[in-house]
């Protein structure tokens, strides 16, 4: 009778394993060709429970959780109740200072994009589930990140990231329409200023 519970413990603790998978997106992919080859791969399909861990193997990149329409900019600098993911910069060298960043995925219907900021500007951004039948598709979120060229961010970066909680909390990316997209698009460097406030305000 022990000898089965025991077996039905066992069965049902690698049952729950086997559920929640690890999913590996690598930083650090040569860019020189291609910015969005930093992240390999640069979408991944995750489901509830799943951990995407990111493996920064080479050079010196960020994961950080951006909103569609802010490709460049923590998500938490365009919308404070988006307490995204930050890793900050994590200067792998060449292969000689591996380290990694693990995310909890929450919500698998909510689509989470990121972004590293030495690259975003020449397109270095993915996303975890992405509907690419949706108006957010990775080609928009990229043309954005190259249309607004990493606008705002190095105003908003020095102290303000430092002082953020590195999390692996997934939570909110949603609540930017293509509208939104377009309008940030559209007003470039405009849109900055808010965006600029709100950073001062942090500080
Ligand atoms: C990166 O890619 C470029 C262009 O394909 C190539 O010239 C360069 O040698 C590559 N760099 C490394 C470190 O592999
Ligand atoms: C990260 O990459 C290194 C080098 O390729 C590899 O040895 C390591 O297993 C990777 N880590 C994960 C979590 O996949
Ligand atoms: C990583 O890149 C950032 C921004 O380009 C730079 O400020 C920082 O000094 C770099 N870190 C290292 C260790 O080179
Ligand atoms: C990384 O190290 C390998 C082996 O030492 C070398 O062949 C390669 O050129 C190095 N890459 C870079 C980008 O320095
Ligand atoms: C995601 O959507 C599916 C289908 O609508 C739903 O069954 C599921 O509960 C949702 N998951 C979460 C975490 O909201
Ligand atoms: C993807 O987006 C399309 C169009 O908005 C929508 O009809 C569909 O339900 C979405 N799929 C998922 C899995 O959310
Ligand atoms: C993008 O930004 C970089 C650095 O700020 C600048 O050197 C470059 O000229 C900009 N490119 C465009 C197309 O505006
Ligand atoms: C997501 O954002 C919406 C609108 O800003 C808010 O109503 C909702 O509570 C947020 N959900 C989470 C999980 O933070």
């Amino acid at each position: 009778m022990q000898l089965l519970n025991l077996l039905v413990l066992a069965a049902t603790t690698l049952g729950l394993q086997a559920l929640a998978k690890e999913i590996v997106i690598t930083v650090g992919g040569n860019t020189t060709d291609d910015a969005g080859a930093v992240f390999e791969p640069q979408t991944v399909v995750a489901e509830q429970g799943d951990v995407v861990v990111f493996n920064f193997t080479q050079g010196n990149h960020t994961a950080t959780q951006a909103l569609f329409a802010s490709p460049c900019i923590p998500a938490y600098f365009v919308d404070e109740t988006v307490n995204g993911f930050n890793s900050e910069f994590r200067n792998a060298g060449n292969f000689s200072a591996i380290t990694t960043l693990p995310v909890v995925i929450d919500n698998p219907n909510v689509t989470i994009w990121f972004y590293d900021h030495n690259t975003c500007a020449e397109g270095g951004v993915g996303g975890i589930n992405v509907n690419e039948s949706s108006w957010e598709t990775l080609d928009g979120f990229a043309r954005n990140a190259l249309r607004l060229n990493g606008t705002g961010y190095e105003d908003t970066l020095p102290t303000t990231t430092a002082t953020r909680p590195t999390t692996t909390s997934t939570s909110n990316s949603t609540g930017t329409s293509e509208n939104d997209a377009t309008r940030v698009v559209k007003l470039g460097g405009a849109a900055v200023a808010p965006i600029l406030a709100l950073a001062i305000a942090f500080l």
